[in-house]
């Protein structure tokens, strides 16, 4: 197949081999799927276990995919959960069960791939954790170069592991994740570095899977709305567009009104979705206990606001506080671990309930997008520590007591 990417702002077209993240007006771009030339029946996928390349015809790559089995991951039903915040029909999509402990691996596994298939000697990404964790590793699995760029001091330190242990060239500036997505971005144009950030469209490619998912594990029906974090913005887009892909291939027959959770202090989105704009103007200290969504820049927002509006979605700001106390429902109701940026998604589906905006029979399916293991500090500093006693079963009975 041919692919191409087409600039959502002024329509132009772009081959897909070239190696081009922005069209030449500053709009961002698409990869485009002629779904019209695609040979393929939703019977086909019936009983093939779900994973990214289980969509294979539906991702524009051509070469066999670098992969370590991402994708796959639970859809759980969360009834004790939906009770406690007073909804029916619950669910939660745990993406923190991926290879790599996040969403990311499914763009990397797609993003890596493409960088081979283009020829490109480096990959290269700014991160607030995550995206450099899963890019070290895919990365070591091609066996290609890896340079990423973190904010310092404030990428939780599971994250930073990974990378660190999977050899990436990790370097850590003095600003924050909009300081160092800039300053890569420059570094990836000088040096030939293949960019992986969520402005790669091919990223996203592998991304919207997580939308075909949600529809595949519900019998091709699509749920009533999908509620997640939004931090760089590109998961919000991506999953829209898989959701947009299904409804043009008529598998589902409405897409999801699409609802991002942004934390108070790195709202962006949130106040542009207040004013109903388009587009957002930069926050410039954002601050929040979810480092992973401490961006005040995201440069995905064009394409995370016209998902948010086509799709009759909202946005909502969420407190630090809210996100501990949903982080802590989310581990203790449900038995799932996440770290706290993941936690917004069930904070904001509980306070957009209480005010009233969303509907307690709707199907709502709440994206988990990272593992609780990635940030122990945080897990330290809003539970308590253990209770440190004498070797003997009087002090252990004693102190339990006490608990
Ligand atoms: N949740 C987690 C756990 C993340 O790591 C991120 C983004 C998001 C949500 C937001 O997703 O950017 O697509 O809106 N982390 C990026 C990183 C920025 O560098 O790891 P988004």
């Amino acid at each position: 197949m041919n692919y191409s990417l087409r600039c959502i702002r002024c329509g132009r077209e772009y081959d897909g081999g070239e190696v081009i993240y922005t069209c030449a007006c500053g709009g961002l771009l698409e990869a485009l799927l002629d779904i019209s030339s695609l040979e393929i029946d939703k019977r086909e996928y019936e009983g093939v276990p779900l994973s990214v390349w289980k969509y294979k015809k539906l991702i524009p790559i051509e070469r066999e995919p670098i992969t370590i089995k991402e994708g796959g991951t639970p859809l759980y039903r969360c009834k004790r959960l939906g009770e406690k915040i007073g909804v029916k029909d619950l669910y939660v999509k745990h993406e923190g069960l991926n290879p790599t402990g996040s969403f990311k691996d499914r763009g990397m596994t797609v993003g890596v791939t493409k960088s081979l298939e283009l020829g490109m000697k480096t990959v290269a990404c700014a991160s607030t954790g995550n995206t450099s964790a899963s890019l070290a590793i895919y990365g070591a699995k091609a066996g290609i170069p890896v340079v990423v760029l973190l904010p310092g001091g404030k990428v939780a330190l599971g994250k930073v592991a990974q990378a660190l242990m999977h050899g990436a060239k990790v370097i850590e500036i003095k600003g924050n994740f909009d300081d160092a997505l800039e300053i890569v971005r420059r570094l990836c144009d000088e040096e030939k570095f293949y960019l992986l950030n969520s402005i790669n469209p091919y990223r996203l490619e592998g991304q919207k899977t997580i939308g075909y998912e949600v529809a595949d594990e519900l019998g091709w029906d699509a749920p009533d709305r999908i509620i997640l974090p939004v931090g760089n913005a590109g998961n919000i887009s991506a999953i829209y567009k898989g959701f947009r892909e299904l409804k043009e291939l008529d598998w589902i027959d409405e897409i999801p009104k699409m609802t991002g959770i942004q934390a108070e202090g790195s709202a962006p989105i949130v106040r542009a979705f207040r004013e109903r704009k388009r587009d957002i103007v930069a926050e410039k200290k954002p601050e929040t206990i979810a480092t992973a969504i401490r961006i005040g820049d995201p440069v995905n927002a064009v394409k995370a606001l016209a998902a948010i509006y086509e799709s009759g979605g909202m946005a909502e700001t969420v407190t630090d506080d809210e996100i501990i106390v949903a982080q802590k429902d989310l581990a203790r109701l449900e038995g799932i671990g996440v770290e706290p940026a993941s936690a917004t998604s069930l904070a904001g589906l509980k306070k957009l309930v209480e005010k009233g905006e969303i509907d307690r029979d709707e199907r709502i399916v709440c994206i988990t997008t990272g593992n609780l293991m990635k940030d122990p500090e945080e897990v330290v500093n809003v539970c308590d520590r253990p209770i440190e006693v004498e070797a003997s079963l009087e002090a252990v009975k004693k102190a339990l007591k006490e608990m």
